[in-house]
C-alpha cells in the first residue's frame, strides 16, 4: 500500500500529529511519503498514486494554514484540468484518506475547526477518495501573547495539548485506520 502524508504545521503541534502517525505507519511496516508542506511546496505531488493519503494542518481562522490552501487549490486545479475530477465524484476503490486538524477552539471549540477538516477533506472527496475519518486533536496556543485563549476559552485548559494521551489516541486510532 502506497501512502501519502501531507501536514502543515506553523507552531509545532501539528508536527507531532504528523510525527506519531509516521512512526505508527512505519512500526506496522508501511513505508509512508511525509511532506511538511510550506510555501515552496510544488504540487507535483500526483495523490493518485496512492492508496491512503493522511492530510492535517493546525487551525488558522478556522481553515488549513495559506500554505496548505495554496497546495491544496493548485492539486485542485490540476486535477480538473486533467479530467480526474468527475461530476458526481465517484469512488475510486481502494483509494482512502484521513483528514485530521490540531486546534485551539477558543472561542467556539470544535467549530471553528470543521471549516478546516471539510476544507482539506474535500479535495480527496472530489476525487473520489474514501474519507475514513475525521480527527480534531486539540493544541495549544503557542505564542506567548496568546497564553490566555489557551487557559479560558470554550475548550478549557489546553496548555501543553497535544499531550502524551492524545498522541497515545493518534496512535491507536492510526492503527485501527491500518485494520480497514
Ligand atoms: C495566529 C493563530 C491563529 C489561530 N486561529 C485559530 C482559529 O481560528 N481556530 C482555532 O480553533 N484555533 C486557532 N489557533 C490555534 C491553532 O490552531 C492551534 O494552536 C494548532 O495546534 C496550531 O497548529 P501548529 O502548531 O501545527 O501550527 C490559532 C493559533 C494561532 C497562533
Amino acid at each position: 500500500m502506497k501512502i501519502l502524508h501531507l501536514y502543515y504545521t506553523s507552531t509545532g503541534n501539528t508536527r507531532k500529529v504528523a510525527e506519531t502517525i509516521d512512526n505508527t505507519l512505519q512500526d506496522a511496516g508501511h513505508q509512508v511519503d511525509s511532506v511538511k508542506v510550506d510555501k515552496n511546496t510544488q504540487a507535483d505531488i500526483n495523490v493518485l498514486d496512492y492508496d491512503m493519503v493522511f492530510a492535517g494542518s493546525g487551525v488558522y481562522e478556522w481553515l488549513p494554514g495559506k500554505s496548505m490552501q495554496e497546495l491544496f487549490g493548485r492539486l485542485r486545479r490540476q486535477h480538473a484540468e486533467n479530467g480526474d475530477i468527475k461530476p458526481a465524484s465517484p469512488k475510486r476503490p481502494g483509494k482512502s484518506a484521513v483528514i485530521y486538524c490540531t486546534y485551539g477552539g477558543v472561542h467556539t471549540g470544535i467549530n471553528e475547526a470543521i471549516p478546516a477538516v471539510k476544507y482539506m477533506g474535500q479535495l480527496f472527496d472530489h476525487l473520489g477518495f474514501t474519507i475514513l475519518a475525521e480527527w480534531y486533536v486539540p493544541g495549544q496556543y503557542v505564542p506567548e501573547k496568546m497564553q490566555k485563549f489557551s487557559e479560558a476559552g470554550r475548550m478549557g485548559d489546553i496548555r501543553g495539548r497535544p499531550d502524551a494521551s492524545d498522541l497515545n489516541e493518534v496512535a491507536e486510532k492510526t492503527k485501527g485506520i491500518l485494520q480497514v
